[in-house]
């Protein structure tokens, strides 16, 4: 802090992300008693509490790389976008604000990431969007066949909820924005991550084959631990 002026507060990770908020608990080491804070990235603002929604600023690359393509795709098509586990917004307001054509529905079940996110769809004046609040497998019922685009941020347990992503598609289809672990410790370091890529897509190949799959295409987003990362994975899918 002496330093660096700008530092208002110091914490500690007391615990890893956890829970079903995916939320952390942190200690303040030095600076004002306080845990939330205002982030910039992309051109976007988001307020957030780091002790009480989820928050990675290590993904702003790939949020942005997923905004840039719902914008491409939104100067031939209006898209309607659903963002499964949104969280306080940073992926749905980068795409409401790059697409304004579009229309994103950003869901979570944490009240407090809902809060933030109704207080952020204002600081970015972006009006193209809604945020709902509840537990997707209760509320994906109001969204059937509605999705051209899909993002599900919640690797460790995508997989439970693909199906209802499916339901949600449009019956002509739609692209999904994948996010799972996966892991490679029986491969040399040098082809741990292309195996371990290789593994995800190959899963999501087998728990796709009832339906027709357009392309894949999938990138390490970020390690997540020793031998594992968090792959990334689009897929566009015909019903
Ligand atoms: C890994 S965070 C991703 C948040 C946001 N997309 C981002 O990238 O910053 C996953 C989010 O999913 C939410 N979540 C977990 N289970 C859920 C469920 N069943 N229905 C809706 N949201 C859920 C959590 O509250 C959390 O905010």
């Amino acid at each position: 802090m002496n330093l660096h002026k700008s530092i208002k507060v110091v914490a500690k990770r007391l615990s890893a992300v956890e829970g079903v908020f995916r939320s952390r608990r942190l200690k303040i080491l030095a600076g004002e008693h306080r845990t939330e804070t205002m982030h910039k990235e992309n051109g976007c603002r988001y307020l957030l509490d780091l002790e009480r929604v989820y928050f990675n600023p290590r993904l702003a690359r790939e949020r942005n790389r997923v905004a840039s393509l719902a914008a491409a795709h939104s100067k031939t098509e209006k898209e309607s976008v659903i963002d499964m586990f949104a969280g306080v917004g940073s992926f749905s307001i980068q795409i409401a604000k790059r697409a304004p054509q579009s229309y994103v529905t950003a869901i979570d079940i944490n009240p407090a990431a809902v809060k933030y996110l109704r207080e952020n769809i204002k600081l970015n004046a972006v009006s193209n969007i809604e945020a709902v609040r509840g537990d997707i497998k209760e509320v994906h019922v109001n969204f059937i066949d509605r999705a051209d685009r899909i993002i599900m941020n919640l690797p460790k347990s995508v997989y439970l909820f693909l199906e209802l992503a499916l339901r949600m598609l449009k019956p002509g289809g739609g692209v999904i924005h994948f996010y799972v672990l996966e892991s490679a410790y029986e491969a040399s370091a040098d082809k741990r991550l292309d195996t371990a890529i290789d593994k995800a897509k190959q899963k999501l190949r087998t728990k796709l084959k009832e339906h027709e799959v357009l392309w894949m295409d999938a990138q390490k987003v970020k390690v997540y631990a020793p031998y594992t990362y968090i792959v990334g994975i689009d897929v566009a899918i015909r019903e």
